[in-house]
């Protein structure tokens, strides 16, 4: 599988369109590099398990109503993300991260907060963020992957 390469490391996602004799997962292989961060997203259509084969990480779960909560994980442990929950991944090592990830779906939806941010009208990330429209005209148009 040719991997989606970033600035901070790379990723490479299976579905049911590279192989059609799975139906009910998707997978996903991430390598993060020292420093490096997963940005900011969420999947509205599947839960997502993750098994962290090296490296030590620091992920953090959004849920509604402000709550956040960080873990940190390193070989060997399981991060579970509820469909639907912001997430990201903070590589906080001096080694590289890598870790697989399962969703129970067949395809892979995500929702950056980058794309989010983007696909809204300045007005309202203005207002509902309380910076200034100019500031919002200069935020990333596309998902970020994973920034270093
Ligand atoms: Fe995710």
């Amino acid at each position: 599988m040719k991997p989606l390469t970033f600035p901070g490391g790379w990723e490479r996602i299976v579905t049911s369109e590279e192989f059609p004799i799975i139906t009910t997962l998707r997978s996903v292989m991430q390598y993060l590099e020292p420093g490096a961060v997963r940005e900011l997203h969420w999947h509205p259509n599947a839960d997502e398990w993750q098994y962290y084969i090296s490296g030590h990480s620091r992920v953090t779960v959004f849920g509604a109503h402000g709550r956040a909560k960080p873990e940190e994980f390193v070989a060997g442990q399981i991060a579970f993300i509820q469909q639907g929950f912001g997430h990201y991944v903070e590589q906080v090592g001096s080694e590289p991260t890598k870790f697989f990830a399962l969703f129970n779906s067949p395809t892979f939806e995500e929702i950056s907060i980058t794309k989010w941010l983007a696909g809204n009208p300045a007005s309202i990330i203005s207002d509902d963020f309380l910076i200034a429209k100019e500031e919002v005209s200069r935020l990333p148009r596309k998902a970020l992957g994973i920034v270093k």
